[in-house]
């Protein structure tokens, strides 16, 4: 696809954001922000055995934090908790799509998946320290 279509793909999802909202039942409640800009994301899980039955993202930032966080929560809904761990940098600069993205842009686009992460080893962590120590290495690569 062109960087045309990726560009109306993103403003799309920033327009039209999936699951944004609060999540008041959330098991999963967390927040970070981008430390270069200060935008900011929560992202909110509802666990049910290990699966993510319900997602929702808050947050106030660029396009493509705000897209990429769109997307990535119709990546996880209905899947087990521990597939976020699988889910690399190149997956969601590839759903981003576009090609020659700064460190900067970059930083933006995996936001989203380093607040998932950090959600995703808490609340593992809270229940089995053992299972999220070996995420840990995984989620400081972000
Ligand atoms: Fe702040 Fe993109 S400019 S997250």
């Amino acid at each position: 696809m062109s960087d045309d279509i990726y560009r109306e793909i993103i403003l799309d999802h920033y327009r039209n954001p999936r699951n944004k909202g609060k999540l008041p039942d959330a098991d999963i409640s967390t927040h970070d922000s981008n430390p270069l800009c200060g935008d900011e994301i929560d992202i909110h899980m509802k666990i049910f055995g290990d699966k993510i039955t319900d997602v929702k993202f808050e947050g106030r930032g660029c396009a493509i934090s705000q897209a990429s966080a769109s997307m990535l929560t119709e990546m996880v809904i209905n899947k087990p908790l521990t597939n976020v761990k699988d889910i690399a940098k190149t997956d969601i600069l590839e759903n981003i799509g576009l090609t020659n993205l700064g460190p900067a842009r970059v930083k933006c686009a995996l936001l989203a998946l380093k607040v998932m992460k950090l959600g995703m080893v808490n609340y593992l962590a809270s229940r089995d320290p053992d299972s999220a120590r070996t995420l840990e290495d995984d989620f400081k690569s972000l």
